[in-house]
């Protein structure tokens, strides 16, 4: 590739890893300390002992601890028609609030991404994501959803609901006629129906007298609650303290393109990285057409959006004022494009180094069709330094960048806040060992739960953002190759 020819040298960069790599004896030192620390926390500490299956669902702590919540189908789904994406009721589970957390309700939106096909959501109809048959009708409530003050500090006495996703769509699709049952295939597209179902139903059981809320949710749930987060505060009366919390809700339009010669394209930009691991970049209005089509055109997770969006008749859900302005409703479904918009606080929880963003939106497989990124995507340790980089700019600085110009420095959002840790990561707030426990995660010696109660009680400025991987050894960092 002439790339040299076409070269509008944005930077030329070291990497932010050589640091790393030139740590001083007395840095040496002091990890070696947080260690220590860390191992007497784990060993000695007074807190009920963790076991760990990590990003997998559960992190339990002792049998005592874990509430298990029986699921509650929808009362009215039926005369409704509110179905899961295969005809069943969609459902939530609900644990009352005691003392004086009886008027606090917390509502935590369950993920499990989308389908945008009638073969994918047809598949998903024979699992717990498109089916209530399929799910258990009892679940475990950690983290967040706690009712245990050394695990919840802030929340446990709430009303808790967790509400399933069956509907493949972030609770926004709606009924399409020319979709729904297409080719011989029962689709039932509802989602928007189940969560105005819900609403009502809550809103009847207490929810209506709540002088405190928080609407949360994590992966396509997270994107569900900024779906839903001003008709949610709209839903309350006026003096409810209403805020919404996004746990890993956040996903960007970008996506790695890695092409011979170890070329790797994203967004608007290309860069480069020679034999002796110098990363260039360029902007690829640079480079002749031919070349800028084949970047250009693979953004999967746009293409994908958009199939979602259409096939499930989401536009009437997304943010009006975002449709309007774009044209194209599926646009709408980036939370880049629409948080802006909302009027209630929002919080933000968001692992620099998602690895689910990583494994199915920045490099896909089918972007890297010599697998060269095969194991860095299974386990952020088997990245080498150019991986990191990459990882670095596009996820690290691009979310650092892209989240403070979309809130506008949080000039105009002082009720607003965040949490972006540089951990290999999903989703945290519902897991004990990610959300609170004496070996979570922690930004300036805060985990996730003190800094989402100092954020929602206006305790002080609830903006945390971590120094780059591998840099915060409270990190838990998933193996995916473990199985
Ligand atoms: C349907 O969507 C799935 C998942 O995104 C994809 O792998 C598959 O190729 C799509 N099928 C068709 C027919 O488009
Ligand atoms: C139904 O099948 C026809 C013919 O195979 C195809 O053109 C059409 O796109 C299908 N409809 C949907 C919604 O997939
Ligand atoms: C996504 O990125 C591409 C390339 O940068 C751009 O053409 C497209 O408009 C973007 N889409 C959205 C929804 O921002």
């Amino acid at each position: 590739m002439p790339a040299n020819q076409h070269r509008l040298l944005r930077f030329t960069s070291d990497g932010p890893w050589r640091w790393w790599r030139q740590l001083s004896q007395r840095e040496l030192t002091m990890a070696t300390a947080t260690a220590a620390i860390v191992f007497f926390l784990l060993v000695l500490s007074p807190f009920p002992k963790t076991s760990r299956t990590f990003g997998g669902t559960n992190v339990i702590t002792s049998e005592a601890d874990s509430e298990w919540v029986p699921f509650t189908p929808l009362s009215k789904a039926q005369q409704n028609s509110a179905f899961c994406l295969d005809g069943s009721l969609p459902g939530y589970h609900l644990k009352r609030g005691f003392g004086s957390g009886s008027d606090s309700w917390l509502i935590h939106v369950e993920g499990g991404g989308w389908c945008s096909n009638i073969t994918s959501c047809s598949d998903r109809k024979k699992t717990k994501l498109g089916s209530s048959t399929y799910m258990d009708k009892q679940d475990q409530f950690l983290g967040i959803l706690s009712h245990h003050p050394v695990q919840n500090p802030d929340f446990f006495n709430w009303n808790k609901v967790k509400v399933r996703y069956c509907d493949g769509s972030s609770f926004s699709s709606r009924p399409r006629p020319d979709t729904e049952f297409q080719n011989g295939t029962e689709l039932f597209f509802r989602g928007q129906l189940i969560w105005d179902t819900l609403m009502d139903e809550l809103l009847t059981i207490g929810m209506s007298k709540a002088r405190q809320a928080i609407l949360t949710g994590c992966s396509a749930g997270g994107l569900a609650i900024l779906i839903h987060c001003d008709d949610f505060r709209d839903l309350l009366p006026k003096d409810t303290d209403v805020k919404c919390l996004a746990d890993a809700g956040f996903f960007p339009n970008e996506s790695l393109r890695v092409f011979k010669y170890g070329n790797i394209g994203i967004g608007n930009s290309l860069f480069y990285i020679d034999g002796k691991n110098k990363v260039s970049f360029y902007s690829i209005a640079s480079f002749a057409p031919s070349i800028r089509k084949d970047i250009v055109g693979n953004h999967g997770i746009e293409s994908f959006y958009h199939d979602v969006v259409h096939l499930q008749g989401i536009a009437k859900s997304l943010n009006h004022d975002c449709v309007a302005r774009s044209g194209e409703p599926s646009k709408c479904f980036f939370p880049q494009e629409f948080i802006g918009n909302i009027r209630t606080p929002v919080f933000l929880v968001q692992p620099a180094y998602d690895f689910w963003q990583i494994e199915n939106i920045y490099v896909p497989k089918l972007s890297d069709p010599q697998g060269s990124w095969r194991k860095c995507r299974l386990n952020i340790f088997n990245c080498n330094s150019n991986q990191l980089e990459v990882l670095h700019v596009f996820m690290y600085a691009g979310y650092r960048n892209s989240l403070l110009r979309t809130l506008d420095g949080f000039q105009n959002k002082p009720k607003w806040g965040m949490f972006i840790n540089s951990c290999f990561i999903h989703c945290q707030t519902w897991a004990a060992g990610t959300w609170h426990s004496p070996t979570s995660p922690r930004i300036n010696s805060k985990t996730v739960a003190e800094t989402v109660g100092d954020w929602y009680f206006e305790r002080e400025s609830a903006i945390r953002v971590d120094c780059p991987f591998p840099c915060n050894p409270t990190c838990y960092n998933k193996d995916l190759s473990a199985g």
